[in-house]
């Protein structure tokens, strides 16, 4: 990390109220983006801990990938901005931007679009895995141990100590995620599995491996092509999101990168982050009917109902997502194309966004369209079932997890995640022995289950 973003004449004080005593602490200045104070050994300093759940106030690392300023809905690969590279660039243009930090010459580009394509085979023995699973599994459920799989594959001669060997893990788990995901699709659905071909895009490949059938040849078409790989640079990275983190935690510890790979597979698969996806098709289907959204705005909106627009609001746009309104463009353009410019569920989206958008209770908490919202509509159209939503998600993702993994396993100031806690369970007490211990009914259950002490 450069020295001149740590501007030491720069501070913040904290006092304590109880005796007075300031804490004075060094800000330390990024790029781009408001500065952060730094608390490291604080607690040793001050014998007090900062208390952020959810890490909303907290910058967890140093990272030179990517930046969002959610207030102005902008997103920047390594500098470029998200609409750029959307429009004028390619998924494996990004996956090198991501993992080199600058954009490759055309040489650096053909030879590293070649490299990527001598990786994108599984390993035999891998192949049997999938059969492990019952056919109703979920997608995501087999990409998570499928993922975490290939670490028995490569671990012995993985040095992660060594930044080429960490490049070749990166090429590695890039070229074999399409593969991985189609297969774990076509398992399901129990179509026998089709070897990647190198006269392909990685787009291509992985629509070719999803759908193609072997008594047929298959010749993508080239929108579909072309919106894939939008999909796919718009979820390539998000800098420290609940699945980058998951990956960053896991590897702290110098732990097998697939194995740290497949633990952020299962991070995105939560409703809350990548799941989304799936879950906006989900609602607009339950939903159904243009007449039936007032319902669900009010549920939305009531305290008491668990339900969400799914595919509104997010953690840091407080703003409009850029990667919706590239989506948003996306979609009309997939659709035309397809000839479903009359789909019923996309009249229902698009009237739900604006009714959400003119409702006092969306515009007071900025609850905007996030990229899932449309991103269903368009994977739906191109004839992905909802259950592949969110292993696409991962596919595309994938760079961003293992930039990140290989930027922290390179700073010499990154150290083993272990946040604290404030602790608020019983006191210390001694054993009660089994026969003083009250009689049951004295507990219930619902104090474990949620909705007790916490
Ligand atoms: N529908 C209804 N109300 C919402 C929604 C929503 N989708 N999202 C947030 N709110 C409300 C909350 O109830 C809260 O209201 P309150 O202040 O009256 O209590 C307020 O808006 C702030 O919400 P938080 O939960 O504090 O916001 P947070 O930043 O923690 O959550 C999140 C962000 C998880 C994305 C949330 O907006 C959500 O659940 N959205 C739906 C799921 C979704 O689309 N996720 C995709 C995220 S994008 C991605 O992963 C690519």
């Amino acid at each position: 990390m450069a020295e001149n973003q740590t501007r030491t004449n720069d501070r913040f004080t904290l006092i304590d109220e109880r005796d007075g005593k300031r804490y004075q602490r060094p800000l330390l200045h990024g790029t781009l983006g408001p500065p952060a104070i730094d608390i490291r050994n604080f607690y040793g300093e001050a014998g007090v801990l900062t208390y952020d759940p959810g890490f909303t106030s907290t910058a967890s690392c140093k990272s030179a990938i990517t930046f969002i300023d959610g207030e102005e809905g902008v997103l920047l690969y390594r500098g470029y901005p998200i609409q750029e590279l959307a429009t004028q660039s390619d998924y494996m243009e990004v996956c090198y931007l991501l993992l080199y930090g600058e954009l490759p010459s055309p040489e650096e580009k053909a030879e590293f679009v070649n490299d990527i394509k001598r990786h994108t085979l599984i390993h035999d023995q891998l192949m049997h895995f999938f059969r492990g699973f019952t056919r109703a599994a979920h997608p995501m459920a087999i990409m998570v141990g499928v993922v975490g799989a290939l670490s028995a594959f490569y671990h012995e001669d993985t040095d992660i100590y060594d930044p080429e060997q960490r490049m070749l893990a990166a090429y590695r788990i890039i070229a074999k995620m399409p593969t991985i995901g189609a297969y774990a699709y076509r398992y399901t659905i129990g179509r026998p599995f089709v070897y990647p071909r190198n006269d392909f895009s990685y787009a291509e490949n992985l629509l070719y491996m999803t759908f193609s059938v072997p008594s047929e040849e298959y010749r993508p078409d080239p929108v579909l092509v072309r919106a894939l790989d939008r999909i796919l640079i718009l979820h390539a990275d998000h800098e420290q999101n609940a699945s980058t983190s998951t990956v960053r935690l896991a590897g702290s510890s110098g732990a097998n990168p697939f194995a740290c790979i497949s633990a952020g597979i299962a991070s995105l698969w939560g409703p809350a982050h990548g799941g989304a996806n799936e879950a906006v098709l989900k609602m607009l289907m339950e939903i159904g009917d243009k007449r039936r959204i007032p319902e669900y705005i009010a549920r939305a909106k009531d305290k008491n109902d668990p339900f969400r627009l799914m595919g509104f609001g997010h953690r840091v746009y407080k703003n409009y997502d850029p990667r919706a309104a590239i989506m948003r463009e996306t979609c009309y353009e997939v659709l035309e194309a397809l000839g479903h410019e009359d789909d019923p569920l996309l009249e229902l989206a698009m009237e739900l966004e604006k009714v959400a958008l003119q409702d006092e209770y969306f515009i007071e908490r900025k609850l905007y369209p996030n990229v899932d919202f449309y991103t269903g509509i368009v994977l739906r159209a191109m004839g992905f079932p909802t259950r592949m939503f969110t292993v696409l998600f991962a596919i595309g993702r994938t760079v961003g997890w293992v930039a990140h993994w290989k930027e922290m396993i390179s700073d010499p100031e990154s150290k083993i995640g272990r946040p604290r806690q404030l602790y608020v369970g019983a006191p210390q007490r001694p054993f009660v022995p089994m026969e003083k211990r009250p009689a049951p009914g004295h507990r219930t259950w619902s104090r474990f289950w949620g909705g007790g002490e916490k």
